[in-house]
């Protein structure tokens, strides 16, 4: 065991372009990394055996890493730490981040990568981050197809195959989407555990969908690609109705995907778990008009420009 973690680390945060749920049951998903989102400074407490803290303001946490804790983050940060065999007492860790907490933009996995760097250091192996980043996840969600973790450490855009394949997939030219957080939380688990049961009740309805979302994977890379965004706006919009057959759309974002199509986006969808979080749109250019439509209605929305990565 190493008893001290290094000074400072950062992950990413995420959106999924295409494939979240159907992800679970090994089709590919496509998901980028929302760069430096996270970022974790640790210092030494005067007394080695002091309980752990954990203080991320953004996110209105102040944890303590106590061992009978119930709290499911500071459940999350000891089962990481104890994955890189780091100290478990005696330090105090803060962070900074942007991104905002349970939308569905991987905060969670963010978190435990950045914790798993504090213990292992810059330069840990990239599947090590990925796995202890895993161990603290399944305290969230019993089954994490492991996508948001991959995608928190490698940032890029990723083409991901659970148990099989993570393949970085080049992005020709700067890509910019539009995030509108409906501002409701929702439980990752409970979105999952809701697909399970529609599959479960109806597995010939449910899988072909997943499949089909699997299989819109690589007509969105082919969209990015030839930059064909009313392709890349269309093929969402299919995705989201698709989500909704899987039982995880809701009113909300069903009514908020509208909006933004009103508004001149090309498409729009959920983006991660769904049932609250946020929604991704592929905006007009100008976005203005998209933005302003969201603004008047009180909402925050956000673009974000995904930076060109070489072949
Ligand atoms: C959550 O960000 C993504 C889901 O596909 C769950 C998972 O992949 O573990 C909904």
């Amino acid at each position: 065991m190493s008893l001290s973690l290094h000074p400072k680390a950062r992950a990413c945060g995420k959106i999924i372009l295409m494939g979240e749920h159907a992800v679970v049951y090994g089709v590919p998903a496509l998901a980028a990394g929302l760069p430096d989102a996270l970022e974790l400074t640790a210092r030494p407490l005067e007394d080695r055996f002091a309980p752990m803290t954990v203080r991320i303001p953004d996110w209105e946490l102040d944890l303590r890493l106590t061992p009978d804790t119930e709290h499911p983050v500071a459940r999350a940060c000891l089962e990481v730490l104890g994955f890189c065999d780091g100290p478990i007492t005696g330090w105090a860790i803060e962070g900074a981040t942007k991104l905002p907490a349970r939308a569905g933009l991987g905060s969670s996995a963010a978190l435990t990568v950045g914790i798993a760097r504090l213990a292992l250091g810059p330069d840990a192996d990239l599947e090590t981050v990925v796995h202890a980043s895993i161990a603290g996840e399944r305290i969230f969600h019993g089954e994490p197809s492991g996508i948001d973790s991959e995608v928190a450490a490698r940032g890029g855009l990723i083409r991901y195959v659970r148990g099989a394949s993570v393949e970085p997939i080049p992005l020709p030219r700067p890509l910019a989407l539009a995030i509108i957080p409906s501002r409701v939380p929702r439980s990752t688990a409970d979105q999952v555990a809701k697909v399970r049961a529609r599959h479960d009740r109806f597995p010939k309805l449910a899988r072909p969908m997943i499949d089909l979302l699997g299989g819109a994977v690589d007509a969105t890379i082919e969209a990015i690609n030839a930059n064909d965004l009313d392709a890349l706006g269309e093929i969402m919009t299919i995705a989201h109705a698709l989500l909704g057959g899987l039982d995880v759309s809701s009113p909300i974002l069903d009514e908020l995907c509208y909006v933004a199509r009103a508004a001149g986006a090309k498409g729009a969808k959920l983006t991660g778990a769904g049932g609250g979080g946020c929604i991704l749109a592929v905006p007009p250019d100008p976005a203005a008009p998209l933005l302003e439509a969201f603004e008047a209605r009180g909402m925050v929305p956000f673009l974000v420009h995904l930076e060109p990565t070489p072949a």
